[in-house]
């Protein structure tokens, strides 16, 4: 098991339990407007997208949710690393598959070679797969929609692993798909215009920002800092305190 799956190795660690908040206030907006599928994506990299899908979906298995991570990060996917599932046939190669159209009637076991089954239960995830060189045309193939569709009556949540907003179009094309996004930001990373642009951006699309990450926050400066982020609304803190839990 990865160092990552914090949630799962250390569950009573600040990070475990700022995830949980983030499960409580996603669940809300699930309940209150019948939403399923969360984008999470920030305005750069390195933020802290990855590692908060992957124990956000833990959250979710634990409170008897089945959960599905699509890693639509098909140019630096490493949601199959964290989960050590296998990357050679993933979500590149299902966006790039003909027999994933809508006349298919074995529409379900054609996706379904695509879905993993991780050491978690409950957690399911379709890897990035191995790099394709055209990976923003993929996404304006049909077969998003169609996998999409599909694998919502098979789930309770589907969590989007997107990259970084302000790098690559990507994330832009995949905002609307989602019912709700979700946004990090890196305390004293991410640069205030950066987030607003990002906003912008995601809002633009029609994407739907249902809160603000603010990842990376020193323990002893979550007080102030939560102070200042509190006109983001919806925020939730995920605390960083590498003395009770060192990550890397
Ligand atoms: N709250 C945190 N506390 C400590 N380390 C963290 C935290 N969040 C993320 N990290 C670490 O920061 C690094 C980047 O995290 P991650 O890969 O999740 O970011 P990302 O936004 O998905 O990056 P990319 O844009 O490259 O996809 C990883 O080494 C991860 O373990
Ligand atoms: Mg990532």
């Amino acid at each position: 098991m990865r160092k990552d799956l914090i949630i799962h190795e250390a569950p009573k660690s600040p990070i475990s339990e700022a995830i949980r908040t983030l499960r409580t206030s996603i669940t809300y907006k699930m309940s209150k407007n019948n939403y399923k599928s969360f984008l999470i994506t920030s305005s750069s990299t390195e933020d802290g997208k990855s590692l908060i899908i992957s124990n956000l979906a833990i959250a979710f298995s634990q409170s008897k949710q089945k959960v599905l991570i699509i890693d639509s990060d098909l140019r630096k996917g490493r949601q199959h690393d964290i989960f050590k599932v296998d990357n050679v046939e993933g979500l590149a190669q299902a966006l790039d598959n003909k027999n994933i159209n809508k006349d298919n009637e074995n529409l379900d076991a054609e996706v379904g070679k695509y879905i993993k089954q991780t050491q978690i239960d409950n957690v399911y995830i379709i890897p990035a797969g191995a790099v394709p060189h055209n990976p923003s045309e993929l996404f304006e193939n049909s077969q998003f929609d169609l996998i999409l569709d599909n694998v919502k009556n098979k789930f309770d949540v589907i969590l989007f692993d997107a990259p970084p907003i302000n790098i690559v179009t990507d994330s832009m094309i995949l905002c609307n798909k989602a019912d709700g996004v979700v946004l990090v930001c890196a305390i004293e990373k991410t640069k205030s215009e950066a987030l607003v642009e990002t906003k912008k951006k995601i809002e633009n699309m029609g994407g739907n920002i249902i809160g603000v990450v603010v990842n990376k926050m020193p323990m002893d400066k979550m007080k102030e800092y939560a102070k200042d982020y509190g006109r983001y609304t919806d925020n939730q803190i995920i605390k960083y305190d590498d003395k009770k839990y060192k990550i890397s």
